[in-house]
């Protein structure tokens, strides 16, 4: 994989539905406290939906290792927050390697002050476009059921929706990365 040299994931901005900038690039391990503070914000069903398990906070290892991804086959991209929130990650996008080198798994969270200002679209269109640029060929996620939310994002990005046989309350989301992802 190739992923470090996506253009993708060279710092950029993102022009959010209130019209404000806001800069997306690649987590780093100073994030890490950011992170923390940041899962704080999450709702319980937040936390519930992003992690499919319970995990009521993130400890500081989870945090680090969250935040130096195995750029062998793993990236995040993040919002750097503004105003109140300067300093802070506002969350993003993270892809996942699978063994097979051909497939990768998607996971997307933002925290609740900026939400449905088309941030975690942008955030995640990037990082599957980068996903695309590091040679993968598929991309999938596991998504509670009921995440109205997730799965509505999910379909604008030209994802597949279809039942998890082995659990009934999540579905899949998937879609090949070889027609653009627009
Ligand atoms: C899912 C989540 C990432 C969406 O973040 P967001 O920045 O608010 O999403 P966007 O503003 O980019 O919205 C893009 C599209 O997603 C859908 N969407 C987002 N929030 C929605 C909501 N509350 N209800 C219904 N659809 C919603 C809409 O189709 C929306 O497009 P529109 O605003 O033009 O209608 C956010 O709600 C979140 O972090 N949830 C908790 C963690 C989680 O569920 N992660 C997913 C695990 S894989």
């Amino acid at each position: 994989m190739t992923a470090p040299s996506s253009p993708h994931l060279r710092p950029q901005e993102v022009q959010a539905r209130n019209g404000r900038r806001y800069i997306l690039r690649t987590i780093k391990a100073s994030d890490a406290p950011s992170l923390i503070r940041g899962y704080e914000a999450l709702s319980p069903q937040d936390r519930w939906f992003r992690m499919l398990h319970a995990m009521p906070e993130m400890s500081e290892a989870s945090a680090l290792a969250f935040c130096t991804p195995d750029l062998e086959s793993d990236f995040c991209l993040v919002l750097e927050g503004q105003d109140e929130l300067t300093s802070e990650i506002l969350g993003g996008a993270r892809i996942t390697g699978d063994a097979s080198g051909k497939n990768c798994e998607f996971s997307v969270s933002l925290r609740p002050e900026v939400r449905r200002l088309g941030l975690a679209q942008a955030a995640l269109r990037m990082a599957l476009q980068a996903a695309a640029d590091a040679g993968y060929e598929r991309v999938y996620g596991a998504i509670a059921r009921d995440n109205r939310a997730m799965i509505n994002l999910a379909v604008l990005l030209g994802f597949n929706i279809r039942n998890n046989p082995d659990d009934p309350t999540l579905v899949i989301a998937e879609r090949s990365l070889s027609t653009p992802v627009d």
